[in-house]
C-alpha cells in the first residue's frame, strides 16, 4: 500500500505513522518552572542526535495551556535546563500516569509518588527511581509548523552536561547492563516494548 500522510488516505483503522518509526526511546523529561513547581512528562519524539557534545532533542506538540505550549517545553525555554530520565519496566505505570494533561501548577513527580532528587549541574530535579539521568543545558528550539495554521511543534535541543548512572547497572567489565535496566520503548498506538536479556543481540561491525 501507499498513502500520502497529508491526504490521510491510508484506509487503516488508525493513523499508522507511530507504528512505522519504532521502537522510540522515551525521554522522561523533568523540569522546574521559575516559581519552583516541578514537572515530569514522557516524550517519545525524543532521541540522542550527536556524540560530542552529547546532544538530545524532544518534540513537544500543542499544549492545553493558554500559550498552547506544553509545560516541559515552556519550562526549558524559561529556565534553560532539563533532565532526561530513563523510563524502565519498573516505572512504566508512573511514566504513563505522568503523561496526564494537567495544569502547570500540578507537580507530576509528587502525583506519581516518585522521588525528586537534586541534580548536579542543573536546577531541574532527577527522578531517583530512574537508573540514568541526562542533565541538559538548553541549546535551541526549532519550530516545525503543523498542517493547521495554529499548530506548531517545538523541537527542544539540549546539550547533555552531566550524566548519572546507577552503579547497580554497571557490570564488572565496565559496561552498562541494559538487560538488567530493562528500558522501555514506545511502539505504535498504546503499545510498548521492553528490553531485557533475551531481546539483546550483538553484531560485529565490518572493517
Ligand atoms: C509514552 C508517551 C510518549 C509521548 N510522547 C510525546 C511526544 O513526543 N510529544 C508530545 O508532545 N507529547 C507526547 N506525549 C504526551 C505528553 O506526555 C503529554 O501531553 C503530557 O501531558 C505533557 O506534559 P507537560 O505539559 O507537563 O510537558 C507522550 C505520552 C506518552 C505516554
Amino acid at each position: 500500500m501507499f498513502y500520502e500522510p497529508k491526504k490521510k488516505n491510508h484506509g487503516l483503522a488508525k493513523n499508522p505513522f507511530n507504528s512505522l518509526v519504532i521502537p522510540r526511546p522515551i525521554g522522561w523529561i523533568s523540569t522546574v518552572d521559575p516559581k519552583g513547581v516541578l514537572n515530569l512528562a514522557p516524550y517519545s519524539f525524543f532521541n540522542a542526535v550527536c556524540y560530542s557534545p552529547p546532544t538530545v532533542m524532544f518534540s513537544a506538540g500543542i499544549g492545553s495551556a493558554n500559550d498552547r505550549t506544553k509545560d516541559s517545553a515552556r519550562n526549558v525555554e524559561n529556565t534553560g535546563e532539563f533532565v532526561c530520565n530513563m523510563a524502565t519496566w519498573d516505572t512504566r505505570e508512573q511514566m504513563n500516569q505522568s503523561s496526564a494533561t494537567l495544569p502547570a501548577e500540578v507537580d507530576e513527580i509528587a502525583l506519581t509518588k516518585l522521588t525528586p532528587v537534586p541534580s548536579t549541574m542543573v536546577s531541574a530535579p532527577r527522578i531517583a527511581e530512574a537508573p540514568v539521568h541526562l542533565e541538559c543545558k538548553y541549546l535551541k528550539t526549532v519550530e516545525i509548523p503543523g498542517w493547521n495554521k495554529t499548530d506548531i511543534y517545538k523541537i527542544i535541543f539540549g546539550e547533555v552536561i552531566g550524566i548519572n548512572i546507577n552503579d547497580d547497572f554497571i557490570t564488572g567489565d565496565g559496561l552498562i547492563d541494559i538487560g538488567k535496566m530493562k528500558p522501555i520503548g514506545r511502539l505504535g498506538y498504546n503499545d510498548y516494548t521492553k528490553i531485557d536479556f533475551d531481546s539483546i543481540f550483538t553484531l560485529d561491525r565490518p572493517d
